[in-house]
């Protein structure tokens, strides 16, 4: 069950890369691995998610972040198969993870990358097909960000989202969704646009027909990183829309459609939500 709120959460939610070098409590540890352990998602994928502590492990291992992350002690990360459902199911789960995490007064900051070598490597359990597409630093904000956190923000734009009516569409993509056609589902929309994505790219779409969502990536990223890291914003923005539906009380289920869009070549069909 989720036990925060989650308009609040997702609004007050955003990336910290500065750290007091100070660990978690075992206890908050538990809360957080428990809450995304009970939590099921719609990708027909299980993800364990691992925390690994900068100071454990035999030689005190460094935890390579390439110099972005100031002062953490703690990370969270998992092993995923390469595959598109994995993605989407770790983004699904690993926010869960930060938003609970927010909800608690601690920083997180996705880092995408392949951590399969290195230290992280080590540090983690991993099956020989698995990947770790992403970890997380998590822990008490420092009370001044650093000077790479603000150059990044600003680089990335990180405080700006994309208007509504660019990424959500009525029928088709020629036809934006005006906040009055979406009605009771403004609010779930509202919750998808504020979600954080890679170099803050926003790559979600969705059109609405009927009483079904389709859910698109449009994709921009290409293959450079090994894995689609555009799958991982994607389940993100699934997360965000599905917490906002059971906020509301919105009753629906997920289900997979047979599309083949071959009009828009770098759109991607990813999932729909059918209202009952
Ligand atoms: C899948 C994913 C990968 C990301 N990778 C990085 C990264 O490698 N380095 C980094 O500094 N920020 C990374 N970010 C953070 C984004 O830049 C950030 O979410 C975006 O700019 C929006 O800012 P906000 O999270 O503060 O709302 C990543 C975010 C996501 C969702």
């Amino acid at each position: 069950m989720i036990d925060f709120p989650i308009e609040e959460t997702i609004r007050k939610r955003s990336s910290i890369r500065t750290y007091q070098s100070k660990a978690l409590k075992n206890e908050i540890k538990t809360q957080l691995l428990d809450i995304t352990a009970r939590t099921e998602n719609p990708f027909n994928t299980k993800i364990k998610l691992q925390m690994i502590c900068k100071t454990a492990g035999p030689e005190n291992e460094k935890l390579g972040t390439y110099g972005v992350i100031k002062g953490a002690v703690d990370y969270v990360t998992a092993a995923v198969p390469n595959s598109q459902e994995a993605l989407l199911a770790l983004g699904y789960i690993l926010e869960i993870f930060v938003l609970k995490a927010a909800h608690l007064g601690l920083g997180t900051c996705w880092l995408g990358g392949t951590f399969n070598r290195g230290s992280f490597a080590k540090a983690v359990h991993r099956e020989e097909n698995e990947i770790i597409p992403i970890v997380s630093p998590v822990g008490h904000p420092a009370e001044k960000q650093g000077i790479s956190d603000r150059l990044i923000r600003t680089f990335a734009k990180s405080a700006k989202r994309n208007p509504f009516e660019s990424m959500f569409f009525h029928k088709d993509f020629s036809t934006p969704l005006t906040k009055e056609e979406a009605g009771l589902y403004e609010f779930p929309l509202e919750m998808v646009r504020l979600a954080p994505s890679a170099s803050n790219k926003q790559p979600w779409r969705i059109v609405k027909n009927g009483r079904q969502w389709d859910f698109y990536k449009k994709r921009s990223y290409g293959d450079k990183m090994g894995y689609d890291i555009e799958d991982v914003d994607l389940g993100i923005a699934v997360c965000h829309f599905h917490l906002a539906l059971q906020d509301k009380g919105l009753q629906g289920r997920f289900i997979k459609k047979e599309i083949v869009n071959k009009r828009e070549a770098d759109l991607h069909y990813i999932i729909t939500w059918e209202s009952v």
